[in-house]
């Protein structure tokens, strides 16, 4: 079996084993990397860009990068926090995110990452694209208004559901999330509890009907950042070590 080794991120010695990514690693550590179209259940994509970090100097993305014995990780720099400030601005200004009229507020993984990395108003320019709504489903609606093209709906359903109802048409700015059908997503297989439903990460695929049985005020990055998980982890984790040293010095003390 292959050892595993140390590398280091913003100079804290991370351990991973071969084959782990950078993103992988650090999560297993506590440590959160900033990340859109990363899903544990996905195989990772490359496509947002959002978790970009430095591996011995050169950029990279943290969840398609394989860590690497005795490397040194940049994450947490100003450069960076800009870098993936300016993607996340750049998302806004690209889609129509109507943040206080859309159900996913409170839960949208977009909108948490605006507040995380400090965006309070508009500094690109909005293009405000007509997009389309697709409501034909009797359960799932499709609004491509909100979709940032991170994939995850494609993934899931292609390697979670076995189905292949999702997929990419047309390039560059006009790039949509398609369905497997000529015509409306009521036409495709689709069910309300295939997993490519619940994984996007904003408001693009939504179920009807449940939009607001969780109210405002008590959604998932309501009480604590997007992160905060990950890094909660990481207190538990370093509190469980100073319990054990602290027990350990202490029962070393009493030997002596
Ligand atoms: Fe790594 Fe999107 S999370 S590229």
């Amino acid at each position: 079996m292959s050892e595993s080794f140390t590398f280091y991120i913003d100079g804290v010695p991370v351990e991973a084993a071969p084959g782990m990514t950078i993103l992988d690693a650090a999560q297993a550590a506590g440590i959160w990397i900033p990340r859109l179209c990363w899903h544990e259940e996905l195989e990772p994509f490359g496509g947002c860009r959002v978790c970009t970090v430095k591996m011995n100097g050169r950029s990279c993305a943290a969840c398609t990068q394989p860590a690497e014995p005795e490397s040194v990780v940049e994450n947490d720099s100003v450069a960076l926090r800009e870098w993936r400030k300016a993607l996340v601005e750049l998302l806004f200004a690209e889609g129509n995110h109507f943040c206080m009229a859309c159900e996913k507020s409170g839960s949208c993984e977009l909108q948490a990452l605006a507040y995380r990395l400090g965006i309070a108003a508009p500094r690109f320019e909005h293009r405000w694209q007509a997009r389309e709504v697709d409501a034909s489903h009797a359960d799932v609606l499709i609004d491509r208004n909100r979709c940032i093209l991170c994939a995850r709906c494609v993934r899931a359903s292609r390697d979670l559901d076995g189905k292949n109802v999702f997929g990419f048409t047309g390039r560059g700015p006009e790039r949509r999330v398609a369905v497997n059908s000529d015509a409306r997503l009521r036409d495709t297989d689709l069910d309300v509890s295939d997993r490519a439903v619940d994984i996007c990460p904003v408001g693009a695929i939504i179920r009807k009907g449940v939009g607001f049985t969780v109210p405002i005020g008590a959604r998932r990055y309501d009480g604590a950042p997007i992160g905060s998980d990950v890094e909660s982890a990481n207190d538990e984790l370093e509190s469980a070590n100073e319990h054990t040293e602290g027990g350990a010095a202490a029962t070393v003390r009493q030997e002596e």
